[in-house]
C-alpha cells in the first residue's frame, strides 16, 4: 500500500525543521524529558528498554532524526519503516503504544520549545503518525507471514494430505 499524497505541506516541513533544530541544540534534555515523560505514562514499558538509560539516548535521537529527514521523501522509506516496525515486535512493542510514545514525544518537544502553537502540534503529531503506521503495518505482515507459516501444520486441504 503506497502513500503518495504529501502528507505535510511545505509550510509545515519548514516549521518542524526549525523546531527540530532548536529542540536538537539540546539534545540530551530532550531525549531525558521524553523518557520521563514515557515513563510516567506508561511504567509497564520501562522493562522492554535497556537498564541503562545512557543507550536510550541512542534510540530517541535516531527516532527523531528518521522523522524530520524524511518528511518529503516518507514512501521512499516504506520498506525499512516496516522492517523497523518488525523489530519493534521482537522489543516487545505492542500497536496501542504507539500513540503513548508518540504524545510523550510531542510533550517533550512542547517542553523543550522556546515558542509552541496549535500548528506546530498538529505537524508534529502528523509526522510521528506516518512514520508509526508503516511501522505498525510491518508489524501487522509479520504476524500474518507467522500464521501462515504455521497454517502448514495444520490438516492439509490439499487432496494428498
Ligand atoms: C514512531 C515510532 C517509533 C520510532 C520511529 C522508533 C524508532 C526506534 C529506533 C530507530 C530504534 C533503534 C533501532 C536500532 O537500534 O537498530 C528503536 C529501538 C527501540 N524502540 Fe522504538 N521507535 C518507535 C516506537 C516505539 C514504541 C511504540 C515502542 C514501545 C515501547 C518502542 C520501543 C523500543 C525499544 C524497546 C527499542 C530497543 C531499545 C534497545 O534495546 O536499545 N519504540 N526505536
Amino acid at each position: 500500500m503506497s502513500r503518495n499524497v504529501a502528507i505535510m505541506t511545505p509550510e509545515g516541513i519548514a516549521r518542524l525543521t526549525r523546531s527540530f533544530e532548536e529542540v536538537s541544540a539540546q539534545p540530551r534534555a530532550l531525549a531525558s524529558s521524553f523518557y520521563q515523560e514515557l515513563f510516567a505514562a506508561a511504567p509497564r514499558l520501562r522493562p522492554l528498554f535497556p537498564a541503562d538509560m545512557t543507550s536510550l539516548q541512542g534510540h530517541f535521537e535516531a527516532a527523531l532524526a528518521l522523522v524530520i529527514r524524511n518528511l518529503d521523501e516518507l514512501s521512499a522509506l516504506q520498506d525499512s519503516l516496516r522492517e523497523l516496525g518488525v523489530a519493534h515486535v521482537h522489543w516487545g512493542a505492542k500497536p496501542e503504544d504507539y500513540a503513548v510514545v508518540r504524545e510523550a514525544l510531542i510533550r517533550a518537544i512542547r517542553g523543550t520549545s522556546s515558542s509552541w502553537s496549535d500548528d506546530l502540534e498538529t505537524d508534529w503529531r502528523r509526522a510521528i503518525t506516518a512514520i508509526a503506521v508503516p511501522m505498525l503495518e510491518g508489524a501487522a505482515v509479520h504476524t500474518a507471514v507467522v500464521a501462515e507459516q504455521m497454517t502448514e501444520d495444520l490438516p492439509g486441504t490439499d487432496e494428498s494430505s
